[in-house]
């Protein structure tokens, strides 16, 4: 990979944005006693088994939902990656990049790199992105609640019952005060203080980290479940959802599933003949539920074919929609001292623009090896392009020694960011292989949409006027001006795509030249086209789609609240509709 050194670069910043006083340790302390007696390892698991629901990823919102379900059935859930109880230091807020960036078959981060040259991350663990995100926790707006059909009443009572195990209220310290205070001065106004709810304005949203920062995740929801009637498999692979024919409805029926442990012995999970209400859900995520409805056979008949898979429903709508919410930032490093924080801070602009803030960075040596490392294991796994995308002639000289500058370990400093709402821009997904293990073929057709660029322009715009914020000045070099910082961002290549720090300077190019994610990318299973609004995947029987696939636009201003929501939310509606329907 020819672009090596220019990739560690960028990813030496990008790792960084959240970074908080990083620190490699390891005096890791080991649990003794598992913490559920209903988690464990999929080598133990029956050839056979037989359960009323089977929810395939034990993840953000297949964790609540599981548990859920549990109070009136017997509930299976099959998780590919570990416990992320095993080792609890490792997702404590110091340990965030670690755990981010590990690139071992069994970390809980498999690294992936968009066709638009952005690396992004999808978990592998118990408990979903909520193991490995930033931790900010913030509900959707009551609009979105609405267009979603969800009952608002219900919806309400499924957060709070979220919130009560995993949210948390900061403290916020300085650089956050100084972010809060900046955006007022520009504008982002009103003030509305501490809120778990989206309202324009500037607001301090709740965290998943506790004062000793550390991590309470979505496999904390699972303290509800029924111990007696779930059964959670972790290293328990997905490969394919069963298919029978029902003669009477005349369409395609779900019945069980395939699954691989982590020493290659397949086995078999059934739906028992209990009640006819039993049912796959399908919670694999963004990336995963797509690919594996393909890998089943639902999905385009001409693709699947092409990769030699029986056809169950040709369903074109299968990866489309797929849509990841572009984050530009801006690194600002400081003359004194700044606290390690993650996301508390948020402007809600009534633009469409979501500012956020991170400081505290402290950056290694040894991380731009280490992210060199990521980019090469990821390509080498998938065959992308990630060279052809940087252009060598568009190589910087003097990056090497921006990079000498910047990796001072001591450096002080954080970084604004934005992020839009929605995207409008959709890109689709497509396999690559036929292994679940691999990772599909993403496009996200970054900023494809005009809309979309104009939202990130004044997004930029804001943290432009922040910066030079007299709120804000103590934290910033005054010999520093923002063109110095944007100058910076064009030196350190940021990502894979091609940049034209030459042209005449344009924010719109800077969005586009330095485009990130936030890891918020959703869809792949759109509510109305692969699943209806029961969440039912629509042409077959037994099978639904519940996750962040199912999504047109990511939720609040950070979707994870909301994911773990609708897992309760869900949960508690299939449960009565199965009471209901069952007396009769
Ligand atoms: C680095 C990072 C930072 C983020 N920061 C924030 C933040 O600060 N605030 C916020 O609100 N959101 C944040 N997010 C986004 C948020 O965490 C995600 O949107 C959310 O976790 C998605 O939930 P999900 O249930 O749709 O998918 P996941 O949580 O990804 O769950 C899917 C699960 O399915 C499993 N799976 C997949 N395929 C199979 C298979 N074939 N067999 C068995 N299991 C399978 C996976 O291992 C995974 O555990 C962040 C995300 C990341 C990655
Ligand atoms: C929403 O749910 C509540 C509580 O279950 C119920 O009383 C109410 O009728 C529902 N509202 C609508 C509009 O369906
Ligand atoms: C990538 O592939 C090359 C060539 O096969 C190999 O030498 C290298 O070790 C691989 N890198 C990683 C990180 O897997």
């Amino acid at each position: 990979m020819d672009c090596g050194l220019n990739t560690s670069n960028f990813s030496f910043l990008i790792w960084s944005l959240f970074l908080i006083g990083l620190s490699y340790s390891d005096k890791f302390h080991f649990e003794t006693a598992p913490k559920f007696k209903f988690v464990k390892d999929a080598k133990f698991a029956p050839r056979i088994l037989s359960f009323d629901y089977i929810v395939i990823g034990g993840g953000t919102c297949g964790c609540p939902l599981a548990a859920t379900l549990s109070h009136g059935a017997s509930v299976l859930v099959l998780e590919r990656g570990g416990s992320p109880y095993t080792n609890p230091e490792k997702i404590n807020i110091h340990n965030f990049v670690t755990s981010l960036s590990e690139i071992s078959p069994l970390s809980f981060a498999q690294q992936f790199i968009s066709r638009d040259g952005v690396l992004n991350a999808r978990a592998r663990v118990l408990g979903g992105g909520s193991v490995l995100n930033a931790g900010f926790y913030s509900r959707a707006s009551s609009r979105f609640i609405r267009e979603s059909g969800w009952n608002e009443t219900m919806a309400m009572f499924a957060y709070k019952w979220v919130e009560k195990k995993v949210a948390f209220e900061p403290t916020l310290l300085q650089w956050q005060s100084a972010v809060k205070d900046a955006l007022l001065e520009v504008g982002v106004l009103p003030y509305n203080g501490f809120s778990l709810d989206h309202l324009y304005g500037t607001k301090i949203g709740a965290t998943i980290f506790d004062k000793e920062g550390n991590r309470h995740t979505a496999a904390d929801l699972l303290e509800y479940a029924d111990p007696r009637r779930i059964s959670v498999y972790i290293h328990a692979t997905v490969h394919k959802i069963l298919f029978r024919y029902n003669i009477e409805k005349r369409r395609p029926q779900a019945y069980g599933v395939i699954f691989r442990d982590a020493i290659g012995k397949m086995h078999k999970a059934y739906l028992s003949k209990r009640s006819r209400k039993n049912e796959v859900i399908v919670s694999a995520g963004a990336l995963g539920s797509p690919q594996l409805l393909m890998l089943s056979g639902i999905g385009p008949a001409k693709h699947l074919k092409a990769h030699g898979i029986k056809v169950v429903l040709d369903q074109p709508l299968v990866g489309k929609g797929m849509a990841d919410n572009p984050m530009n930032v801006l690194v600002v490093p400081s003359p004194i001292p700044v606290e390690v924080s993650l996301i508390q801070t948020v402007g809600i602009t009534k633009f469409g623009s979501f500012i956020e803030t991170a400081s505290g960075l402290s950056i290694g040596h040894s991380w731009s090896e280490r992210l060199q490392g990521i980019f090469e294991f990821v390509s080498n796994q998938s065959g992308q392009p990630s060279s052809v995308m940087y252009p060598p002639e568009q190589k910087e000289e003097s990056v090497a020694d921006t990079i000498r500058s910047l990796s001072n370990p001591i450096l002080k400093g954080g970084v604004i960011l934005e992020k839009i709402i929605g995207p409008r821009s959709t890109g689709h997904l497509e396999l690559l292989t036929t292994n679940p293990n691999d990772n599909p073929s993403v496009t996200f057709n970054y900023f494809k949409d005009p809309e979309d660029l104009k939202k990130c322009v004044l997004g930029m715009k804001t943290i432009i006027d922040v910066i030079n914020s007299k709120s804000f000045s103590k934290f910033r070099y005054h010999n520093m001006p923002v063109e110095a910082l944007i100058d910076l961002m064009y030196h350190i290549p940021m990502n894979l795509r091609p940049k034209h720090a030459s042209a005449p300077f344009s924010l719109e190019q800077y969005c586009i030249d330095t485009v990130l994610t936030i890891w918020h990318y959703h869809g792949g299973c759109q509510v109305g086209k692969v699943v209806d609004l029961d969440y039912r995947v629509r042409g077959v029987d037994g099978l639904r789609v519940i996750d962040g696939s199912t999504f047109y636009r990511s939720p609040g201003t950070n979707p994870q609240a909301t994911v773990m929501m609708l897992g309760r939310y869900m949960g508690e509606k299939i449960l009565i509709k199965r009471y209901f329907q069952e007396k009769k």
